[in-house]
């Protein structure tokens, strides 16, 4: 199974409610919620409150992407604002299996995440205290960006690792640059989780735009 996770970084947040509705009900499978600090990252979105707000008004679950510079100082309150799935960099995390462990007694599910120029050996310790590695497929930051293809390379090397360990289906995330075009090779390469900002936001039909990465995904197209 694939499962399509639309960030709202893309949508209007004029009308965000009504977006995200439109998601819902066009059957994305979870709602990608990027929150950034102007220090880990050169941008600045969104936080608590918002996912707060998303939470208390839809059932769809929040996989939230914490891109921020000291997520041990945040994750608690990410785990009480609403998270369903809670991603956390491995590059800004002192103890990386505590701080999943932490997220785990919150009832959310733990996930690390890779930036382009970390090597994906570095989650390999934490695969079991995860239950989903997310593999940047752009440098963080900005949504609109072209995938940077060389990342799917450590998708492969993770789909590998995980089935070596006999984790049939274990969750990896796709982030950046995704659309109907590429995501057959995301997925070819190991992806089952779809991140997908531009393509699916940026978009007047935002439930016609699911269904298309959705075909093209399953290789319909
Ligand atoms: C980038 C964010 C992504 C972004 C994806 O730093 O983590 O989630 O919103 O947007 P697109 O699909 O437009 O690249
Ligand atoms: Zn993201």
């Amino acid at each position: 199974m694939v499962y399509i996770s639309p960030s709202i970084l893309a949508s209007d947040f004029v009308i965000l409610g009504e977006q995200v509705a439109e998601a819902q009900a066009g059957g994305a499978d979870m709602i990608h919620v990027d929150v950034m600090d102007g220090v880990f990252v050169p941008n600045i979105s969104i936080g608590f409150p918002v996912i707060k707000s998303l939470s208390s008004h839809f059932s769809i679950p929040l996989d939230v992407h914490l891109m921020i510079d000291d997520p041990d100082r945040y994750v608690d309150l990410a785990c009480t604002s609403g998270a369903d799935f809670l991603t956390v960099h491995i590059e800004r995390l002192r103890d990386p299996k505590s701080t999943l462990e932490r997220i785990r007694e919150h009832g959310v599910h733990p996930s690390i995440s890779v930036s382009p120029k970390t090597p994906i050996e570095s989650v390999f310790p934490y695969i079991r205290d995860a239950d989903m590695i997310l593999v940047m497929t752009v440098e963080p930051g900005f949504g609109g960006q072209h995938i940077i293809p060389e990342t799917l390379i450590k998708v492969r090397k993770l789909r590998d690792e995980v089935n070596r360990r006999g984790l049939r289906n274990y969750k990896i995330e796709v982030d950046g640059g995704i659309r109907a075009s590429n995501v057959a090779t995301a997925v070819t390469a190991g992806a089952n989780v779809i991140v997908t900002g531009s393509a699916v936001f940026g978009d007047p039909d935002i439930p016609s735009a699911i269904k298309s990465i959705r075909s093209a995904a399953n290789g319909d197209v």
